[in-house]
């Protein structure tokens, strides 16, 4: 059997990693892979549920990361675990990442807690995912083998959003909020510079997806 291979997307909103998805997982199919395509907070029917309560709801930080990561438990238990678990790969956009990011840098929780929550949110997932996994290790929290990081400045994919469709409560942010989102990425890709990518994603969609394409095959994956 081969083994699952957990790849994540993130960035500010705008940042354009949407489009890129479909053309990775593309390319992996061609090469023979099974490719499974989901996106948090969504993913089953529970959490696309929470998803429209966190996208539109106001409500205080500490809900949101609660909300997060419980969308993400049921998602990970019902959908990347098992997809892992038969060798496949899985394309996700975002993962616990964007709550760090997001709720971390955006909103100001401070970061253990969120370590804390995220061992809890996940417990006993790993071990099934990993077991048939590269690094199997059955201490460790599930995180995606590679996070692809769409970054460019807030105001270039404030621009990019403008105009195209209603914003939920996070789009209508201030460039503030995505400077601060910014920054929670560059502290991941600090704690954990073996697992990610970053991709310049102020550049034409091309280069863009050479970019991502470059860095899968770096990894032996394509
Ligand atoms: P999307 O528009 O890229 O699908 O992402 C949904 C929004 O939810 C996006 O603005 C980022 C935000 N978000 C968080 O704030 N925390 C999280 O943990 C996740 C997964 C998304």
């Amino acid at each position: 059997m081969r083994q699952g291979l957990f790849v994540s997307f993130e960035g500010i909103d705008g940042a354009g990693k949407s489009t890129h998805i479909e053309a990775l997982a593309d390319a992996l199919r061609t090469a023979g892979r099974t490719v499974v395509l989901t996106r948090e907070p969504g993913g089953t029917p529970l959490a696309e549920q929470i998803r429209t309560l966190a996208l539109h709801q106001p409500m205080d930080g500490l809900t949101e990361a609660l909300l997060m990561f419980a969308a993400r438990r049921d998602h990970a238990r019902q959908v990347i675990g098992p997809a892992l678990a038969q060798g496949h790969v899985v394309l996700c956009d975002r993962f616990t990442d964007a709550t760090f990011a997001y709720q971390g840098g955006g909103r100001g929780l401070d970061w253990n807690l969120l370590s804390k929550m995220e061992l809890v949110a996940l417990d006993g997932i790993a071990f099934e995912a990993d077991s048939l996994h590269q690094n199997a290790s059955p201490a460790a929290v599930l995180q995606p083998d590679l996070t692809l990081w769409f970054d460019l400045p807030p105001e270039v994919a404030a621009q990019r959003l403008a105009g195209t469709r209603v914003a939920d409560k996070f789009e209508a942010q201030p460039a503030a909020f995505f400077e601060a989102v910014r920054a929670g990425y560059a502290r991941r890709l600090a704690e954990a510079p073996a697992r990610f990518a970053r991709i310049n994603a102020d550049q034409p969609k091309e280069a863009v997806q050479a970019q991502v394409r470059a860095a899968v095959q770096a990894r032996g994956w394509l």
